[in-house]
């Protein structure tokens, strides 16, 4: 057989890395229609389809935040993994929409799986957040601090979005995708990361207020000025680039060729923009994941969310080789090559399930007395201060 051209720069398979062993998502239950939006919007099934490829999208409801959903999320990998939440090292939450600009969402996360040893942070790349959020997991993993690494993509986007602007409200969706990472010595995991910014696009893609920037005030309000903004053709052309210039350069860092992919998760933002990256690369759309008919642009969420749906469907088997690619605000790019190293888990023993629900469970708890002796703390303190002015 003639050796592959690439052979030379094939891996080593003794190297310490990072191999996906469990997954899980969330989108919230509330499914609203192109249709439905052009009840309220001066636009049309017809052309929100036509120029995104979007039917429809998951909306959070008013109860639901980027926390709860990435903890859903979290909670079916640790299931899939048949993992225990005290195990997690980190916990890394790809995120542009956390539920507080302080704390951390990641802490959130850490919080309500009882993840006890586990450091977390939250990673701001825009839509590539999954994808950045996944190499400094790998890279956590391969330096030997980790061996158990928790990183998720998740966002409420809706919230951001200004429903009356017509532009931009069409494309976004909610939801949360989790992957658990564990030090591997394989052949299989995470191959290759690329990662890439270019901040002079920054106000392409962006909300401008709330930040140190400009801080919140009536003006701000007022003006708009805390909503999404997006020059939805200079996205488009740098997307169109950067997802096949970032995919070719994580391929060859694998030391594959791009032939030997079998599959591709781009993320989810236009299906226009994949067809376009499919006929640049010269591969049929059958090697590409598409679900954004039914989520929309689901942000950091979108890639572990197609992820989640290929593994249902069937369309991944231990040995192959994916490619996850990322492109968003920042601007940033991202994307890894992860060849596939297990077989979807058969049915988990049930103790094991309840097991987690008590560490969850007792995670509730210890979080709410924490909660209430603050908050008792604060009410004697109050008291006790206007008895002494008073006194
Ligand atoms: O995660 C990364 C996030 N963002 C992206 O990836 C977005 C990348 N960009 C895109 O996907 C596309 O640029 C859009 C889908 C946002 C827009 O598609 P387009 O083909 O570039 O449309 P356009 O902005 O050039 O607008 C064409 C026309 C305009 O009307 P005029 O000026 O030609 O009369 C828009 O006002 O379409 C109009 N338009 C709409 N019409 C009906 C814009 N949005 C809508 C709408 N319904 N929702």
């Amino acid at each position: 057989m003639p050796a592959s051209s690439s052979a030379k720069h094939k891996k080593p398979n003794n190297i310490r890395r990072a191999e996906i062993i469990g997954w899980g998502m969330y989108a919230p239950t509330h499914v609203v229609s192109n249709d439905e939006i052009a009840k309220t919007l001066d636009t049309s099934d017809e052309w929100i389809r036509s120029r995104t490829g979007i039917a429809s999208r998951h909306l959070a409801s008013a109860q639901e935040t980027t926390s709860q959903m990435a903890v859903a999320a979290a909670r079916a990998a640790l299931s899939s993994a048949d993992e225990d939440p005290h195990h997690i090292d980190l916990i890394i939450v790809g995120t542009a929409t956390p539920d507080y600009l302080l704390a951390s969402t990641a802490c959130q996360v850490q919080n309500a799986l009882g993840a006890t040893r586990a450091g977390a942070f939250d990673l701001g790349a825009g839509c590539s957040g999954f994808v950045y959020a996944l190499a400094v997991g790998q890279q956590a993993i391969a330096s030997g601090e980790c061996e158990l690494v928790l990183v998720i993509g998740a966002d409420t986007l809706s919230r951001t979005v200004d429903w009356r602007d017509r532009a931009t409200c069409i494309l976004f969706g909610d939801g949360a995708g989790a992957v658990l990472l564990r030090a591997a010595q394989g052949s299989g995991g995470v191959l290759s990361t690329v990662l890439g910014a270019d901040g002079s696009g920054s106000e392409m893609l962006y909300i401008p207020a709330g930040g140190s920037a400009m801080p919140p005030n009536a003006d701000t309000y007022q003006n708009g000025m805390h909503f999404l903004k997006m020059n939805g053709g200079e996205v488009y052309r740098f997307a169109t680039r950067i997802l096949v210039e970032s995919a070719e350069n994580a391929v060859k860092k694998a030391g594959l060729e791009m032939s030997e992919i079998n599959l591709i998760i781009p993320h989810q933002a236009n299906s226009r923009i994949i067809e376009s990256a499919a006929k640049r690369m010269n591969l049929p759309m059958e090697r590409f994941v598409i679900n954004l008919q039914e989520y929309g642009n689901t942000s950091a969420a979108s890639i572990p969310i197609a992820l989640c749906e290929a593994l249902a469907a069937k369309r991944i088997q231990p040995g192959d080789n994916l490619l996850l690619v990322g492109f968003g605000a920042g601007l940033t790019w991202a994307a890894a090559v992860v060849r596939w190293s297990v077989a979807p888990a058969g049915a988990q023993p049930s103790y094991r399930d309840i097991w987690r629900w008590l560490i969850y469970g007792t995670a509730r708890v210890r979080s709410r007395l924490r909660l209430l002796t603050i908050r008792s703390i604060r009410i004697i303190d109050q008291r006790a201060d206007k008895t002494g002015k008073t006194g």
